[in-house]
């Protein structure tokens, strides 16, 4: 068809259940390119993962970055595999493609769905939709320290967090810009009572930001309490700004609350457009139950429609995010939500659904 836009997927199913959603999230894909017909894919597979080290002696070929450079987006399963110590995958393949790729927003909805039992159940759906931004590219993520005298009595480690003046101000703006288009409230994570130089400097930025956006109230919150309310008081949430390591606990309490971690996707992204953004489950490869075909893969699905959303295919999206509502409440599901379905049976019921809507 003339004038179709074409995207460029690099994907990369990596370990585990990564392997086994990824294809679900791309049956949902197609579903949806075909019932808009406004666009179409053009996938390649890249076989990094944790077998490809035990072959090659390397997470991902040297080139690896150039060669995803071009494309429009990256659709990741996970990253994980006993043989090859966590450490070591993960910085040499996802944690060096965010910070390369400067990946500096890491958007994590947090929903409850209908139909899902989870430990909110008493919540409804309008109690519980907030949205987490998580920095993605430094603090205690910057990977800086070292071992002295290692495996000695005196052994000493150090493992430092870096928070700079432009990647914080860029992801705090970031927030303050999502809460205006939404309920202009934003909640900061911190912790500046015990790291009396990060977390300060991190609350000064998010009040020297904040004047530019004097219509979005700001609560700054510790960390710890933060995560007791998000039980608590889930309806208080709205925008959640924190920093790479708050953000990744507070998101997986966050699955936890909307009842799996077969629920939750995430969306790393470069706002300005430059890089190809990357999308995954929140979840990771899970081995003891991989190859059973027993893993959830609505998260992978999810992280598929925030995909399209960020392509600018928001028709396809929402085609993509109403499917996985609709199983969410009618089924199948899988293991973790207590049903008995396998893994390609939610995928062909999501791309079954996206079918009927043409
Ligand atoms: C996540 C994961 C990663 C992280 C791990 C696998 C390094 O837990 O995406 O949340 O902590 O960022
Ligand atoms: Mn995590």
């Amino acid at each position: 068809m003339a004038g179709m836009k074409r995207y460029r997927l690099s994907i990369i199913p990596g370990d585990g259940v990564g392997r086994e959603v990824v294809p679900e999230g791309l049956k949902a894909v197609r579903a949806a390119a075909d019932v808009t017909g406004s666009f179409a894919i053009d996938t390649v597979d890249y076989p990094w993962s944790c077998e490809y080290y035990a072959q090659h002696g390397r997470m991902m070929d040297d080139d690896a970055m150039d060669r995803m450079r071009d494309s429009d987006s990256i659709y990741l399963g996970a990253i994980g595999f006993p043989g090859v110590p966590d450490h070591v995958s993960l910085w040499t393949m996802l944690l060096p493609i965010r910070q390369q790729f400067d990946l500096y927003i890491n958007l994590r909805p947090i929903k409850l769905l209908p139909g899902i039992n989870g430990p909110l159940r008493d919540r409804t759906p309008e109690d519980v939709d907030f949205i987490c931004i998580r920095e993605n590219t430094e603090g205690e993520y910057c990977g800086v320290g070292g071992r002295l005298r290692v495996g000695t009595p005196d052994e000493v480690v150090m493992q430092t967090a870096i928070f700079t003046r432009k990647g914080t101000e860029r992801v705090v703006r970031y927030a303050f810009d999502l809460a205006m288009k939404r309920k202009k409230q934003l909640i900061s994570g911190t912790k500046s009572n015990a790291l009396n130089y990060s977390m300060v400097f991190w609350d000064e930025v998010v009040a020297e930001v904040g004047k530019e956006y004097p219509e979005v109230s700001v609560q700054n919150q510790h960390i710890d309490a933060l995560s007791a309310r998000m039980v608590l008081n889930p309806q208080q949430l709205d925008v959640v700004v924190a920093s790479n390591l708050f953000g990744d606990i507070l998101t997986d309490l966050g699955g936890a609350l909307q009842g799996s971690l077969g629920l939750p996707a995430s969306g790393n992204i470069d706002p300005t457009g430059k890089h190809p953004s990357l999308f995954e489950p929140v979840h990771g490869s899970a081995p003891g139950r991989a190859g059973k075909k027993l893993a959830n893969p609505m998260a992978a699905i999810t992280a598929a429609a925030m995909m399209l959303e960020q392509l600018g295919e928001d028709k396809a999206a929402k085609l993509v995010y109403d499917g996985v509502a609709h199983i969410a409440l009618n089924g199948p599901k899988t293991i973790d939500l207590g049903g008995e379905a396998k893994t390609p049976d939610v995928g062909d019921a999501v791309e079954a659904f996206i079918r009927a809507q043409k």
